[in-house]
């Protein structure tokens, strides 16, 4: 399945790239970097970095936009970590990224191959947003679109009604929702915090994990722990995870969520690779701009008050034990086979 992951990597962005790279039907052919978590430049350092050290920088990997169509860039190196990956150091890779842009991978791209490429977008959605205004026909050549963004029934994580990615760059979002709900073209699927907070990583979850992964010794980061302790678990992979989702662990606390961690974009990942995981409403949806107290938030007609068509599915159901079931297993089969083949430590 040829793949085309839109990031603004991120630790949870992060993990979700280590499960494209893991699964054996993700066959990911360009990594394009948003300005998010972190800037645009950070977040294309962050995917070269990650794919060098899984031995895939062969993987095509773009810079978008440098910020939001209309406004400033607004980042959270308080929820991701001051480099977006927490605590994790990786090494800085000596590969570089793309000569096109990433609104130029998402147009070539899919013209090469019309109707075959999974669209995964885990970041705002600015570079697909300038993407569909040079080339409006894109959405049409998608084989299928899944977006993490948006809030339905409940309040948001940025401010009372709006999700990060949505928050970001509201006017992308109404702009990619606008270009769906035509006849042929695939429609979105949105997997909106509503659902992916209930995707929880737990600090058993990751010693799991490491054991899997024949990692030592087996860590498991706990609340009583000093803040920012590092790992020194021997397997490169599993390590810089730990120290990744271990600041995720410490934000998700300071927030009063406790000691976990939300893994919204592993759960679109999975979702892309097979949407059969979720239950699906069809809606209109659209992005409110002008509130002067609800810019950003996301707005699904589910009972045709708007007598426009329906653009969008949205995900409904998880079942987060075999997710997460799911997501171990192949990070760590993955982790050992990175560490047998590298030379990196
Ligand atoms: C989204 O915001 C980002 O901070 C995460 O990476 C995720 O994509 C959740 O609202
Ligand atoms: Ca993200």
């Amino acid at each position: 399945m040829p793949l085309i992951f839109d990031c603004d990597t991120g630790i949870d962005d992060s993990l979700a790239l280590l499960y494209l790279l893991a699964h054996p039907s993700a066959d990911l052919r360009a990594v394009l970097s948003t300005g998010g978590n972190v800037p645009t430049d950070v977040v294309c350092a962050n995917n070269l970095a990650w794919l060098q050290l899984c031995g895939r920088d062969d993987i095509e990997v773009c810079v978008g936009a440098d910020g939001p169509l209309e406004t400033p860039l607004m980042t959270t190196e308080e929820t991701h970590g001051p480099l977006g990956i927490g605590y994790a150091e990786l090494p800085v890779a000596t590969s570089t990224q793309s000569h096109r842009d990433a609104a130029d991978a998402w147009i070539e791209l899919t013209a090469e191959n019309p109707g075959e490429y999974v669209g995964l977008v885990t970041g705002p959605l600015t570079n697909l947003a300038l993407a569909i205004r040079r080339d409006p026909l894109l959405p049409s050549r998608l084989r299928r679109l899944v977006i993490m963004g948006g809030v339905f029934h409940q309040g948001g994580n940025t401010t009372p009604t709006t999700e990060w990615n949505i928050a970001v760059d509201p006017e992308a979002a109404k702009e990619v929702f606008a270009a769906f709900g035509q006849d042929g073209t695939p429609r979105p699927i949105i997997c909106p915090l509503d659902l992916t907070e209930t995707i929880r990583m737990t600090p058993d979850h990751l010693g799991r994990l490491a054991a899997l992964a024949e990692s030592s010794p087996v860590e498991q980061p706990g609340p009583d722990d000093e803040p920012g302790t590092r790992s020194v678990a021997d397997n490169v992979i599993v390590r810089h995870l730990v120290d990744a989702v271990r600041f995720y662990f410490e934000f998700h606390e300071a927030q009063s969520e406790g000691y976990i961690a939300h893994m919204h974009d592993p759960f679109a990942a999975a979702v892309a690779l097979d949407p059969s995981i979720t239950g699906i409403r069809h809606a209109c949806v659209d992005v409110e701009v002008d509130g002067t107290l609800t810019r950003g938030t996301t707005v699904a007609d589910e009972r045709g008050f708007w007598n426009r068509p329906v653009n969008a599915e949205i995900a409904t159901t998880t079942e987060p034990d075999l997710f997460f079931d799911d997501l171990i297993d192949r990070i760590a089969a993955f982790a050992i086979a990175v560490q047998n083949s590298s030379t990196v430590s």
